[in-house]
């Protein structure tokens, strides 16, 4: 029997909540596999902090450090809130940013993807949606404005002024497209390269090695797009999309979108991937508006561990099972809150009760 070592974040806001269905779901899998899940809890995040002084203790780096893989709930507070914290604590810079550059997690795998028949849930037009999105935002994780150097004072004017510093070097650029090229190379061959090449000159370099990569994979098809322009694409029509990469910032802002045309952010799970470990965490936040109602969508998370079983356990038959249950419930004509809204025709569950179809759903299901 095959034994993991899972370190479990619930999180902040909606983490705890979305986090426990999620266990359940690994809970099932435990059972219908040969298979052993030791979970092991840690605090992260702005629970963390409050209970310890810190966002990422060392104890939960020693839990993740021995960790096969971790689960991350959402962490962080509202914007009043996190003003109880100094900036350089609040759990975004103090827990999240740190674990991504303690585990090198370059390579944030972000599925926007809606079938058809769930058109209904989308803000756009069936007939844009057309035979469905299936779009994955591969998103550079470690690098970019989010790890550049950074000052704030005053200057010789007398003025308070800020320095954020965008850098890259070529190794970080090229490791990044090389996981989206391949991911393209099991998909629909062609990859969507989301620069702004014409005022960033990290987007100059980024165009420059990208052109180095491509010649490994003749096979696959590079489109080229402006970021601005990309949005509206995304938009307008979706569904020319299938693998699209990008740097942190981009991807960033361009994957919340993504949850934006699929009708809302708990259908956006993510894998946040590095050459040694890996985590995966939804991609929205701590959802402050409806935490501690049994109302959030656990899709995102229960998601994030299909992610998890095929990409760090090896069970990819599992994962689609997982997928399958959650399309399932669905398709059955139940959602949570947010894809509920009166008048869609969906039936409105709870967390919980979302949570405990996905299951149902699951155990039937032939391995
Ligand atoms: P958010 O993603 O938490 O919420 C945006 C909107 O989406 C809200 O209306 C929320 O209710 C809704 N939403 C998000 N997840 C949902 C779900 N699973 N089910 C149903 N609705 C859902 O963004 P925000 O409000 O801007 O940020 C709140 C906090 O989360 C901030 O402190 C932010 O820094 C943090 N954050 C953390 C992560 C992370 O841990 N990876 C990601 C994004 C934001
Ligand atoms: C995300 C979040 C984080 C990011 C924040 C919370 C630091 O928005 O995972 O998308 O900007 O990367
Ligand atoms: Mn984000």
């Amino acid at each position: 029997m095959k034994n993991y070592k899972i370190a479990i974040l619930a999180g902040d806001g909606i983490g705890p909540e979305i986090t426990r269905e999620a266990v359940k779901v690994l809970k099932l899998i435990e059972e219908r596999n040969d298979v052993s899940f030791e979970l092991m809890p840690a605090l992260f995040g702005a629970c963390a902090y409050f209970a310890t002084g810190d966002a990422f203790p060392q104890e939960t780096k020693d839990i993740c450090d021995s960790a096969d893989a971790i689960l991350k709930g959402p962490i962080g507070l509202s914007h009043e809130e996190s003003k109880n914290i100094p900036i350089d604590k609040q759990p975004e810079r103090g827990a999240l940013l740190p674990m991504r550059r303690r585990y090198n997690t370059y390579a944030n795998f972000r599925p926007v993807s809606l079938p058809k028949e769930l058109a209904h849930f989308s803000p756009l037009k069936a007939e844009i949606i057309g035979e469905g999105i299936d779009i994955i935002i591969v998103r550079e994780l470690v690098g970019g404005l989010y790890f550049g150097e950074k000052e704030m004072g005053v200057n010789k004017d007398g003025l308070r002024y800020v320095k954020e510093t965008l850098e890259y070097d070529e190794n970080q650029i090229r490791q990044i497209l090389h996981q989206a090229f391949k991911l393209a190379g099991h998909r629909k061959k062609v990859l969507h390269n989301i620069h702004k090449s014409n005022v960033l000159k990290s987007s100059v370099l980024w165009n420059e090695i990208l052109e180095e990569v491509a010649v490994e994979y003749p096979e696959i098809e590079v489109i080229n797009i402006l970021v601005d322009a990309a949005a509206t694409l995304l938009c307008l029509k979706p569904t020319q999309f299938d693998v699209m990469v990008m740097e942190n910032m981009f991807g960033d802002i361009l994957s919340d979108q993504g949850g934006g045309i699929l009708g809302s952010l708990g259908l956006m799970p993510s894998a946040c991937i590095g050459d040694d470990k890996a985590y995966y965490e939804p991609s929205h936040g701590s959802a402050p508006d409806i935490a501690g109602k049994n109302i959030a969508n656990p899709y995102s998370m229960i998601g994030s561990v299909a992610m998890m079983l095929e990409n760090s356990f090896d069970m990819a038959d599992e994962a689609k099972n997982v997928w399958a249950a959650m399309q399932g419930v669905f398709a059955d004509g139940f959602s949570t809150a947010d894809l509920s809204k009166p008048g869609s025709g969906v039936n409105m569950i709870s967390t919980i009760e979302f949570g405990d179809k996905v299951v149902e759903k699951l155990s039937k299901m032939p391995k």
